[in-house]
């Protein structure tokens, strides 16, 4: 549906799901996505959550393929916590095989994403939130054009300790 160079980002399909849940069950990737802790999420519980999900008016998800492999499925991004007042939302991302990690394909399916926000859903402002010390994800936020906006201290338990956790957000528009 929406394809740049190294990625397109597609609807998710049934087929995906067992892929997806492989990557919620990642130990080393859930820390990276941050939030709640992890939990074990039985593939029943992911097309649970994915069906929830494809109801829900909040949230629009794709699933993250590489053009370079055969349209692999190498992740999941989308928008949620979606103001219809004030016209934001929140952007997540995350792709499952650590391969792909630092190649560019994370920026490349955020720049769509937003794109997509701003051109297609007339949104003003879309925002994220990361752990402070998921490095790789700041740059590839700033170079998709995220300015960090500030910070809640040791604000998360993640993996045996408390970290902050660094607010980003592009405008649609310089502010
Ligand atoms: C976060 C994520 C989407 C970023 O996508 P990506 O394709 O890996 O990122 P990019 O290659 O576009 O950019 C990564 C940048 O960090 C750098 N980098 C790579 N590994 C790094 C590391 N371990 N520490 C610091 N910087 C690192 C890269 O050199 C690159 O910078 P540069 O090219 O500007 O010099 C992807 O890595 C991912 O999904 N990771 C697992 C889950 C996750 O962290 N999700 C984000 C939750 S907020």
């Amino acid at each position: 549906m929406l394809a740049g160079d190294l990625v397109t980002l597609r609807p998710i399909e049934p087929d995906d799901i067992a892929t997806l849940a492989s990557f919620l069950n990642d130990l080393e990737v859930s820390l990276l996505v941050g939030g709640s802790a992890p939990v074990p999420m039985p593939v029943a519980s992911v097309t649970a959550l994915h069906e929830r999900r494809r109801e829900s008016s909040d949230e629009i998800n794709f699933a993250i393929t590489a053009t370079d492999a055969g349209a692999r499925l190498i992740g999941q991004c989308g928008l949620f916590r979606h103001d219809v007042v004030s016209r934001t939302a929140e952007l997540g991302i995350s792709i499952g095989h650590r391969e792909y990690w630092g190649r560019h394909y994370g920026r490349e399916a955020v720049s769509l994403l937003v794109d997509y926000a701003f051109r297609i859903r007339n949104l003003r402002k879309v925002c994220l939130t990361v752990n402070a010390s998921n490095q790789r994800a700041i740059r590839a936020y700033a170079a998709a054009g995220f300015v960090e906006e500030g910070r809640r201290a040791r604000h998360v338990w993640n993996n045996g300790r408390y970290i902050d956790i660094v607010l980003m957000a592009r405008f649609a528009e310089p502010a």
